[in-house]
Order: structure tokens, then sequence, then C-alpha cells
């Protein structure tokens, strides 16, 4: 391992104004996406849609740092025979891979799912970096919504196997982003995903620790500390903002490059409005900015819908979100930029 040249790979992911493109869906996610588009899901419309965004040259350039990208994509050519992976890195942003195989239901501990795809990762990863992968990306989901959960086992199982993945990547020279993803779903208060996020991420370093990962060399890809989709009583953003800080302050050492959120089901603006506020608190130890899916995403899906006339619709579009996060990434986004529309 390398550790400077994975610190300055971490540190370039969260240049400031700049965040990170969540473009990784799985095949069964991206065809959600699309059903609700009315576009069927194919491996040449996928390449479609996603080749639009990455030709999305300013919004690329300016606004993004990194893009994550699913299995198919990153072996995937352009309608010109371009690979993907090509454009990305002509863009100037970063390649990365998600490599994490989903999740599977954890015996004993029902309604409850552990992350899965560690075996033969030490190879693939092998593979992924001589494609040009720089960073990947695991997802651990914790849900709350159900009475009793997330049992500790869940959280053990699920930081352990990131913490498994985390080292494996820093030695195939690949920065791993850590996510460890307490879901918004439930009708829980914003204290309650206060105090499961802080297990959470207590129990991620514990184990980060333990198997000897390098701080220095990872990001991490946090929930922001939010009330339920369903609860009554939801947050404001500043509460949201200043609880998900001290929380960070609490729980993430100083020496980690950066953090990137993932939107996870907010609305697009809740997600920019959210990011914005922490930065204006500013004051912390490492760059705040974004790893969105959705929040960059469902704007361009729509304005394109499946038809090559609407692509350049699409990219504004695209370029509209990407252009507000970096803006919220530097705390210097308000809710009237929103009305203006990038060129
Ligand atoms: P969302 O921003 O849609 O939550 O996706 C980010 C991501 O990469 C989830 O793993």
């Amino acid at each position: 391992m390398n550790l400077p040249d994975l610190n300055k790979v971490a540190l370039a992911m969260v240049t400031p104004g700049k965040g990170l493109l969540a473009a990784d869906e799985s095949s069964g996610t991206i065809k959600k996406r699309f059903d609700d588009i009315k576009v069927v899901s194919t491996e040449e419309t996928r390449r479609d849609y996603r080749e639009m965004l990455f030709r999305s040259n300013e919004a690329m350039a300016q606004c993004i740092s990194g893009v994550i990208l699913y299995d198919e994509t990153i072996w995937q050519n352009a309608a010109d025979g371009t690979p993907l992976i090509r454009i990305i890195e002509q863009s100037g942003a970063i390649p990365g891979i998600k490599v994490d195989e989903g999740t599977q239901a954890l015996p004993g501990c029902p309604g409850e799912l552990v992350t899965v795809g560690l075996d033969k990762l030490a190879e693939r990863l092998k593979k992924y970096y001589q494609q040009g992968a720089r960073f990947a990306k695991w997802r651990a989901v914790i849900d709350i919504s159900g009475h009793g959960i997330p049992s500790m086992t869940a959280i053990h199982v699920n930081a352990h196997a990131l913490a498994r993945y985390a080292a494996l990547c820093q030695a195939a020279q690949i920065v791993p982003i850590v996510e460890p993803e307490v879901l918004m779903d439930g009708d829980h208060d914003i204290d309650r995903c206060y105090a499961v996020t802080q297990r959470v991420l207590n129990k991620t370093f514990q184990e980060l620790r333990v198997q000897r990962v390098a701080l220095e060399g990872m990001i991490l890809k946090p929930n922001m500390v939010i009330a339920g989709k369903k609860s009554p009583k939801q947050a404001s953003i500043a509460e949201v903002a200043e609880k998900t800080i001290r929380l960070l302050k609490a729980c993430v050492p100083a020496a980690v490059p950066g953090i990137a959120f993932l939107s996870g089901g907010q609305s697009d603006q809740d997600a920019t409005a959210h990011l914005d506020a922490m930065n204006r608190i500013g004051g912390l130890p490492w760059p705040l900015s974004f790893s969105y899916g959705r929040a960059l995403q469902a704007a361009p899906q729509k304005a394109w819908s499946g038809k090559a006339e609407n692509v350049a619709a699409g990219q504004q579009a695209f370029a509209h979100r990407a252009r507000m996060n970096s803006l919220a990434s530097k705390g210097e986004w308000n809710a009237g930029l929103e009305q203006m529309r990038a060129a």
C-alpha cells in the first residue's frame, strides 16, 4: 500500500466545490428508476443514459470529482466506441467502482440485512484497478423502521464487512468509500436517527482500527441525521445540519480526508440545503461534500425520459443539480439560485 498516493486520491475526491456522482445503480435498481420514466432497461438504454451524464462536459469538469460506476458500466463503450471510463477521465473526474454485491438476509435477525461480496474481492479489485478505478464503494444498510431493530448483530457484522472491504481496497491501491447507511424509512424522529447513527459510526471506526485500515486513505459516506420519511415530526434544515455536525465531530477522526454524504431519498433541494447549511457552520476538520445518486439524477432522468432529442435537456438538468450541490459544498448555495437554470 502506498498511503501518500491513496491520500492524494481521497483528497481529490473532496476537492472544494466538487463531489461524487453515484451512478452505480445495480441492474435491478436502474430498472426501477427507468420504470418510473417508462424506459425499458437494456444494456443499450443504460449506456445511453449514463453516456449522457458523463458527456455533460461543463458539469463534469467543474462540479464532479469522481463517478461511482456499476460493474457493467466500467467495461462499456459509448455509442461511438470510446470507453465510458475514458470519457470520465477526460473530464478530469476519477472513476470509481461499486464492489459490494448487494444484501442478503442476516440469519437469526429477522428483517435485517448484511452486505455481501467479500469472496474473491481481492481478485476483482486488481481487475478494476487495471481498468482505471481509483476508488471503490461498499454500502451497508441499517434499517431502523421496525420494532427492536437494529440489532447489535446487524451493526457488528456490517461494520466488520465494511472494514474487511476497506482493508482489501487499500491493499489494492484503491481508496475505499466506507458507507454505513442508516435508512430514512420509518416514522422515527431525528433523535433516534442520531442515536443509531452514533452506534453505527462508532462500531465502524472500531472495526476499521481493528483491521488496520489507514484512515488517511479512505472517504466516509454517511447518512445525515434526519427524521424518518414518515415521521410527523420533521426536523428543520438548521436542526439536521447542527445534529449531523455534532455527531460527526464526536465520531469521525480528523485523519479521515473527507466526508461525502449520500442523499438517501431526501428531495433534491433538501439534500442540497442540508449540505449547504452544514458548510455554513464550518470550522470542521474535514471537507463535507456530496456523493449523491438520486439527488443528482432524478431531474435528468425525468428530463431525458429515454428520448435522444431530450439529451440536451437531460444534461442541463444534471448540470443544474451538480452546480447547486457544488455551491452547497462551499456553503454558497441559497434557495433563490434554484430558479436559475444552468447554461
Ligand atoms: P443516494 O444519494 O440515492 O442515496 O445514493 C447514493 C448511494 O451511492 C447509495 O449507495
